[in-house]
């Protein structure tokens, strides 16, 4: 047996060590020499006994198991009622390819095999690890924690990158120092949550999007989660993502497997910018469905018109959509049977008739005549006690015999772990898809699970496979519809669901001043473009404030560009600054969704900058908005890195949303337009000097070689 195996990409090096057959990782992260002597690298990394110390060496093995002496938190906790609780995994077959390394691991006292493969993506130098857990005795295994990546963290690492939020403020980054314990963030929602992404980033002292060596973990799972950084008693660090088990929920029986969801590493010396682009390139090569076409522009009836559908109203609003040349129409909540508030109806997916006396072919029909795509909202996995569903078959939902089940949003979640629940909608989305000219669905989940159990035992994780097993199965008849991903807003975003769902919606909360934060944080990890991004009605229905038109699209450009509003109210100069907007997304969509995202550094507190650089360096897109006003009386030149700094660049402001700002009487060629030609190591260094503008305001600054 080898007594290392080594992966290389390049950008990233991981180094497997085998000692007296036990895994663990020696080195994971920035790329080493091709020649690194590895056994000097064991030597150097060796550690010393420390007084009153245990005698043997304890390695952080690849599922931390406490057999040879680890005293952290145990990457795979198990056991027989009670017995065989310490586990002690070693390798008994391996095999290594030019991007993959499979271990076979063996606990032949606990009668447990694990399998592990790291697979390392060479264009992105993303690390995936798949893991399967087998119960090779001949009575059951009760699993009460499996990692799905056990990973030592570098001892430079000082500071972490959190993400969540809440309903309406989503993505948000919490950036704190390492705390001097444990830290552990768990999430037992049932869906992905608003609380915590399933992700965790760390970084060297102050790091930046520039400077300073990452390395963060993804876990692809849509049920609930622990995210956890362990700090030994020894000092060393260790990080764990998985599927977070409620009791008894997986029980192995003898000769059964169970395969966790995959958990995904990267790591980058140059900053947060270069590590997210890595996330990016991934998630857009290994992770996305394919995409039929364009990202095309949505109208989205939710905030034009709630549950007040009627064919007349919602034909002469896809008439006013054409016309400024939306490119998708989206029938949100309201159209089926019943559905007049959100109190009832769920569950009973036809065509509500007293709105749809024809069902949707007419609407359909007229929305397709337009040249457009239809659309169509549905919440698949929920059952409101008023419905003819529930009434039918109240014992459908998750629940807990003998405990009253509790209403969120007025719903129930159905327990599609039973095969005749499955079927069911199956059958109803099938028959929808089938029988209508639906080119897209927006998959909604608006609550999350209570007392989730299934014949009497929790069953979050059955519950989250099923919903996978459902989309595929519908994906598989349907190959051609795009679906999109939405929890009450961005409560189920992530790289689970994100491998069968095209896009995103990130929040209900269309204000774009909230947006372009959750712009930032959302793509930490995620590219923007599967994003959806809304221009929506004035005030914002969220937050009351009567965000001008063109800023709130100089924002959206930067996400899948949309309008939830209700076009047919537009005034002349509205409708004409729309639909330039829609030009211009349809223009740069090629760039904007294939390119490196930046997230610029602007000397200024109330900007906030994001921009997209074409791979090849040729072209860039940036978008400057003023969310406060700058504390300076003429706010400092923004600094624009990333771009190639041999090659010349034209700039130039193609838009500027403020034309009320009365703070300048002079103002200089470039801020009124003219194009100034610089190489891309000026504009790193010097920049270019903005206009004052107003708070809620913005520009777009196009650079072209
Ligand atoms: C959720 C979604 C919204 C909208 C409503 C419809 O709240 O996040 O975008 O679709 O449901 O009920």
């Amino acid at each position: 047996m080898p007594d290392h195996l080594r992966l290389d990409s390049p950008g990233s090096t991981l180094v497997i060590a085998i000692d007296d057959g036990t895994p663990s990782i020696l080195h994971w992260g920035e790329v080493l020499d091709p020649d690194e002597d590895i056994p000097s690298l064991r030597a150097a990394q060796a550690r010393p006994v420390p007084h009153a110390g245990l005698e043997q060496p304890s390695p952080i093995s690849l599922m931390a198991d406490a057999g040879r002496g680890y005293r952290g938190h145990p990457g795979l906790a198990v056991h027989r009622g009670g017995q065989d609780f310490v586990t002690d995994l070693r390798v008994e077959t391996l095999s290594c390819t030019d991007d993959a390394i499979t271990l076979n691991l063996v606990d032949a006292q606990a009668c447990l095999a694990v399998s592990l493969i790291y697979r390392l993506d060479h264009r992105s130098d993303v690390l995936e690890i798949g893991t399967i857990v087998t119960n090779t005795g001949n009575t059951s295994l009760q699993l009460d924690w499996c990692a799905s990546l056990v990973l030592p963290v570098p001892a430079q690492m000082a500071e972490l990158v959190a993400s969540g939020g809440r309903w309406c403020r989503e993505f948000v980054l919490e950036r704190t120092p390492l705390p001097a314990r444990s830290w552990l963030a768990e999430n037992r929602t049932g869906r992905t949550s608003h609380q915590n992404v399933p992700a965790l980033t760390l970084g060297s002292a102050g790091f930046s999007e520039t400077s300073g060596l990452i390395f963060g973990a993804v876990l692809a799972w849509s049920g609930n989660h622990r995210i956890l950084l362990d700090r030994l008693a020894d000092d060393r660090r260790v990080l764990q993502c998985g599927s977070l088990f409620l009791p008894g929920e997986v029980i192995l029986a003898a000769g059964a497997s169970h395969k966790v969801p995959p958990a995904y590493a990267t790591c980058s010396g140059a900053g947060l910018g270069t590590y997210s682009a890595k996330w990016h390139r991934f998630v857009r090569d290994r992770v996305l469905p394919t995409l039929h076409g364009p990202r095309k522009v949505h109208l989205n009836t939710w905030e034009a018109i709630y549950f007040d559908h009627d064919v007349p109203t919602l034909q002469r609003l896809a008439d006013a959509a054409a016309a400024i040349g939306v490119e998708r129409f989206v029938l949100d909540d309201g159209w089926f049977l019943n559905r007049s508030d959100d109190h009832r109806a769920l569950g009973d997916w036809t065509a509500d008739p007293t709105k749809y006396p024809d069902g949707l072919t007419p609407l359909i029909d007229h929305v397709r005549a337009l040249g457009m795509e239809f659309g169509l909202w549905v919440e698949p996995e929920m059952v409101n006690p008023d419905s003819d569903l529930f009434r039918a078959h109240p014992d459908w939902i998750l629940n807990v015999p003998g405990r009253p089940p509790i209403t969120g949003r007025h719903q129930y979640v159905l327990d599609l772990g039973r095969p005749e629940v499955f079927t069911y909608l199956f059958d109803a989305l099938d028959q929808l898809l089938t029988a209508n000219a639906i080119g897209y669905l927006k998959w909604d989940m608006n609550r999350d699970l209570t007392a989730p159990g299934h014949d009497g035992v929790a069953s979050v994780d059955q519950q989250t496979r099923a919903v996978y097993h459902l989309i595929d199965k519908l994906r598989a008849r349907h190959p051609y519809v795009e679906i999109e991903s939405c929890a009450s807003g961005g409560a189920r975003a992530d790289f689970g669901i994100l491998a069968r769902t095209h896009r995103v919606w990130p929040s209900d909360c269309n204000d774009a001043l909230e947006r372009i934060a959750i712009l930032r944080g959302f793509g930490l990890y995620l590219p923007p473009e599967i994003m959806g991004a809304h221009i929506g009605p004035r005030p914002a229905h969220t937050t009351g404030r009567r965000l001008d038109f063109g800023f709130q699209a100089a924002v959206a450009l930067f996400g899948h560009f949309g309008l939830e509003l209700d076009v047919t109210k537009l005034d002349d100069v509205e409708r004409e600054m729309l639909g330039r907007w829609i030009a211009r997304y349809k223009q740069h969509r090629a760039l904007l969704h294939a390119g490196v995202s930046v997230r610029l550094e602007a000397d200024d507190t109330g900007l906030i900058a994001n921009g997209v650089i074409a791979h090849d360096r040729e072209e860039a897109l940036i978008c400057c908005a003023r969310v406060s006003t700058s504390p300076a009386i003429i706010a400092p030149p923004l600094r624009l890195p990333g771009l190639d700094p041999a090659r010349r660049y034209a700039v130039r402001i193609i838009e500027r949303t403020d034309h009320h700002s009365r703070q300048m009487r002079k103002t200089t060629s470039f801020i009124d337009g003219e194009i100034i030609r610089l190489s891309g190591a000026a504009l790193a260094a010097a920049g270019v000097q903005l206009p004052n503008l107003a708070p809620e305001s913005a520009v777009l600054i196009h650079v072209m070689s």
